[in-house]
């Protein structure tokens, strides 16, 4: 318990993190949460401040600040209680909810699908190798971020049960996160309603 504790709180500290806010108001004295989307992440990075060198560290920073804590706590979660898998969504989720609701930025925070997807590499690799390749499917045929991040989310949780779970608490933590993901893309959703979603492209300087 004391373990789950901790890791929770550095996990959600950590989470909250934000490589997009952070460069922006070093690099251009901007909030990257007032332009483009409004959200702290790579695809609104990119959108707004073009295919640099920054917007890849971005994304990159959004990684492994979440390797970092859910790598910690899987590998002390596996030498004392022999359950990684657990501390792995465990802390994932954590670093999730912080990278949402970030205490350091007055809780406005971004989608945490980066940070889910770094999490996912320590509960089943397997999964992970197969949600990316939906992800780039589905990204580079309807050219949608949002639709892209949701469908890999939700496909986790289907699909973990059948490669096997540790316990009932990985899939309902794993549930959870895929949940968080889709909920914090409502917004996107209306926008594909109305037809006013943004598509992405790799190729152009700046996406629409
Ligand atoms: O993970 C974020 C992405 O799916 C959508 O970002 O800026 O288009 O709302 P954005």
């Amino acid at each position: 318990a004391v373990v789950l504790a901790v890791s929770a709180v550095v996990s959600y500290l950590m989470g909250g993190l934000n490589g997009a806010i952070v460069a922006s108001r070093l690099f251009h004295r901007e909030d990257i949460r007032e332009k483009g989307s409004g959200n702290p992440g790579f695809t609104n990075y990119k959108r707004v401040y073009g295919n640099g060198l920054v917007t890849w560290l971005v994304l990159i920073f959004d990684v492994v600040k979440t390797m970092f804590v859910v790598s910690i706590t899987a590998w002390v979660m596996w030498a004392y209680f022999d359950q990684w898998q657990f501390g792995a969504q465990f802390s994932g989720l954590c670093a999730m909810l912080g990278h949402c609701f970030p205490v350091w930025y007055r809780f406005k925070g971004g989608k945490a699908f980066m940070a889910g997807f770094a999490t996912i590499w320590f509960v089943d690799w397997r999964m992970t190798l197969m949600a990316m390749a939906l992800f780039l499917l589905v990204l580079f045929t309807l050219k949608y971020m949002s639709v892209a991040s949701c469908t890999a989310s939700l496909f986790c949780p289907i699909i973990l049960p059948f490669l096997g779970v540790a316990n009932i608490w990985v899939e309902i933590l794993a549930i959870a996160g895929a949940a968080l993901i889709i909920l914090r893309h409502h917004e996107n959703f209306a926008k594909l309603l109305r037809g006013e979603e943004s598509k992405f492209s790799l190729k152009s300087k700046k996406a629409s």
